[in-house]
């Protein structure tokens, strides 16, 4: 078999090969349900069918010299092959042609890179608190809070991330693209959803021994179901209204129990006057001021501290080390300093 032969044989198995993953469509077993994934597939196939003339053409000639050259039967054992030193021709086809092709992968991977990270002009935002070992869903624009599971309209969204404790990592398989929700590192991420349908929202950053458990579950809608899930909610909140009249024994006080009570002697907790909790020590640093300023909660030390965006009055944060609490919890407190801090 002459060289001529073995290269076409080499072109009709690429071109058989390479027809075969174009029209495979990836989709199958996982749907493309943004924009960033239709542009991050063509990538890969893109890659795919360049790697598959690579391996065809290294090992396929591998092969063919392998077997055309070997030693043949009358040769003696000890028998030198020809004596070949360079070619320049070669050489330069070798180099040039894969620089080129460098260039051409970087430049479309570029594009598809500025995709992801452009900042769309009107978005849904989604406010994301990550925490071990859940995820809680904020609809800043209709005051909504859902934890397990992520409701998103059809189309352009923005999803703020924030961690609580550790690192996590945000990521839909279906969605291709995945980003990092790191501690007092507000992250984002931006993409436009085309697909109607439930995914797995995983955490995708080992965040601790509950970390393979951290999924919810991701409900891609469209505008009008959206819109009707986001009335459900509303009225839903409206009959139980959670954040009005807390009592303190029944709503702050397990919030203290399992956030505070380590550091904070328990047995202050009965009939807890949090005004004696004037100076509060971490690593040496004692902060003063009102921890309670009914009806002003931002001026409160109590809401600083205990924040998912801080001011942390002198570095403090509370509870040292996590769990931190959720946005939930913390509305809860912010209701309550607002209602007077009341014992009732
Ligand atoms: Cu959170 Cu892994």
């Amino acid at each position: 078999m002459n060289l001529a032969r073995v290269s076409a044989i080499l072109v009709v198995i690429f071109v058989v090969v390479s027809a075969w993953i174009i029209v495979t469509p990836l989709t199958g077993a996982l749907p493309e349900a943004t924009d960033h994934a239709q542009s991050i597939d063509f990538l890969f196939k893109f890659m795919l069918v360049a790697s598959v003339a690579v391996f065809l053409i290294v090992q396929g000639f591998l092969l063919y010299f392998c077997l055309h050259y070997r030693r043949r039967k009358d040769e003696p054992e000890d028998a030198l092959g020809s004596d070949i030193h360079g070619n320049t021709r070669l050489e330069i086809v070798w180099s040039v042609i894969p620089v080129i092709f460098l260039i051409v992968l970087t430049a479309m991977s570029f594009k598809v890179y500025v995709d992801i990270v452009a900042i769309p002009k009107q978005a849904y935002i989604i406010n994301v608190q990550a925490s071990q070992f859940q995820w809680e869903c904020d609809h800043p624009k209709y005051g909504i809070t859902e934890v397990g599971t992520c409701h998103m309209p059809l189309g352009e969204v923005t999803v703020r991330l924030h961690a609580h404790d550790v690192i996590h990592s945000f990521w839909v398989p279906e969605f291709r693209v995945k980003q990092d929700a790191v501690p007092g590192y507000p992250t984002e991420m931006h993409f436009k959803t085309i697909r109607v349908g439930q995914y797995r929202l995983i955490c995708a950053e080992f965040c601790g021994v509950g970390h393979p458990e951290m999924y919810a579950k991701l409900f891609v809608m469209s505008q009008k179901d959206f819109a009707a899930w986001v009335k459900q909610q509303q009225q839903a909140n409206s009959g139980s209204a959670p954040t009005t009249n807390l009592s303190f024994s029944k709503d702050i006080e397990p919030i203290f129990t399992a956030h505070c009570a380590a550091c904070h002697i328990a047995t202050h907790l009965a009939n807890l006057d949090l005004g004696t909790y004037q100076g509060l020590l971490k690593g040496g640093n004692i902060v003063s001021g009102p921890i309670i300023k009914a009806g002003n909660h931002k001026g409160s030390v109590l809401w600083q501290i205990t924040g998912t965006t801080g001011p942390y009055p002198g570095g403090n944060r509370m509870p040292l080390g996590g769990p931190y609490l959720s946005t939930a919890e913390l509305a809860k407190i912010t209701a309550w300093i607002d209602q007077g801090a009341k014992n009732n």
